[in-house]
């Protein structure tokens, strides 16, 4: 079989690709990346030595390239983790979340469609469902709850969603679509809150704590991620859509609080700053589809991922440093520098 991964080089792509090659030794896999500020070609580095493994470097909004790839590689199956994914960015630069995330995946299934394929999984979000209210601790995400997102990166998400699932209806294309919450884990882009929290708390730098510091979150270690698309590859049943979550549901502050602990750094850094706009209250998903359907359960505890997470930042200070200078740096200062401070709980 051979497996286009899309967006391979960002976070969760670059821990599937290694994932994938050790689970399926029978396998080829193509990971095409544009290299944004997000994608790093140094993380798949051993990957790369692998000669059932190839990197190319690509737009999938850019249907030329798309459909040569497609024609000269002729693949099976295509995991689509390519896009733009910081909330605070697409509230400063939307446009590029809607080329992206809603005309690249079109792209993407008018190749599937034109080259035929076996599968096209579309790697989505729980911010397509919006936020539940905080004071409401029965309420969940199913499957079936209204989409509802709020920031035009959800909204991208949610807009590939419902393309995705047109073309399955319309064309027949074998569409899955996976929703899953929050991940943490090894090369995630320190512009998110657990690595932007563990290199700021290793470098004295202020803990910029949105609001109160209370919305909640739906942690998953990334592995755990990985493990449920592949899953779903091998056995989620076509036009469907699998949330996936294990039920880990923390406020920032007391993730932040459990940061500073465990890098042995005082309260005293967090600085609570003015919110962000349009900011979600709650994610919390019902994973009961993919548990009993596919039997697939979150393997890796918080208490053990977080530090495994903390340590793995620890050892790969230069990863970090080498994507934090020029863009990042700019970026860090138009997100941050006009907020000002407020008091958190
Ligand atoms: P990321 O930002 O770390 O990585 C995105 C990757 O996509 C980068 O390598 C980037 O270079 C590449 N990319 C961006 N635009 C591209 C384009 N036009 N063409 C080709 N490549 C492009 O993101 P992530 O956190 O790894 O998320 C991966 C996917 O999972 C996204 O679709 C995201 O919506 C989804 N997701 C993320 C989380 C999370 O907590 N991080 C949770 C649920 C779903
Ligand atoms: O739920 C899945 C989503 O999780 C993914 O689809 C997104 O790609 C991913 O970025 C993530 O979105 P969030 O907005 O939840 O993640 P982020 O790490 O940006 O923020 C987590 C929470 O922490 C959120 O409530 C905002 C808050 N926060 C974030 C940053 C960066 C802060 O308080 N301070 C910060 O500096």
């Amino acid at each position: 079989m051979k497996v286009i991964v899309t967006g391979g080089a960002g976070f969760i792509g670059t821990n599937f690709i290694y994932y994938v090659l050790e689970k399926h030794p029978e396998n080829e896999y193509i990971c095409l990346d544009k290299l944004t500020y997000a994608g790093n070609l140094t993380n798949l580095e051993e990957a790369i030595k692998n000669p059932r493994f190839k990197f190319v470097k690509g737009d999938i909004a850019d249907r030329d390239l798309i459909y040569r790839l497609f024609a000269e590689e002729r693949p099976d199956q295509i995991v689509n983790f390519a896009a733009e994914s910081h909330v605070d960015r697409s509230v400063l630069f939307p446009d590029e979340f809607l080329r992206t995330n809603i005309t690249g995946v079109g792209v993407l299934l008018d190749a599937c469609r034109k080259y035929g394929i076996e599968r096209f999984h579309q790697v989505s979000t729980d911010e397509v469902y919006g936020d539940l209210p905080l004071d409401r601790k029965d309420l969940f995400f199913t499957e079936d709850t209204p989409l509802n997102p709020s920031s035009p990166y959800s909204s991208s998400k949610a807009s590939a969603d419902l393309i995705a699932l047109a073309y399955h209806r319309t064309y027949g294309l074998p569409v899955t679509i996976s929703r899953c919450s929050n991940n943490y884990g090894a090369y995630q882009f320190p512009e998110k809150l657990i690595p932007l929290m563990i290199y700021n708390a290793m470098h004295d730098i202020e803990l910029p704590v949105y609001g109160e510091g209370i919305n909640v979150r739906d942690w998953l270690f990334v592995e755990d991620h990985c493990i449920a698309i592949d899953l779903i590859l091998q056995s989620g049943k076509i036009g469907e859509v699998y949330n996936v979550g294990g039920h880990n549901e923390k406020q920032n502050i007391e993730v932040v609080k459990a940061i500073l602990k465990a890098t042995n750094k005082p309260k005293t850094l967090i600085k609570y700053v003015t919110d962000r706009p349009g900011h979600d209250l709650r994610y919390a998903i019902d994973p009961e589809k993919i548990w009993n359907e596919l039997g697939w359960k979150p393997l890796t505890p918080f208490e053990k991922g977080i530090e495994q997470t903390i340590k793995w930042y620890l050892e790969n200070v230069e990863w970090m440093k080498d994507i934090m200078t020029g863009e990042y740096e700019k970026y860090y200062s138009e997100v941050y520098n006009n907020r000002e401070e407020k008091f958190g709980r």
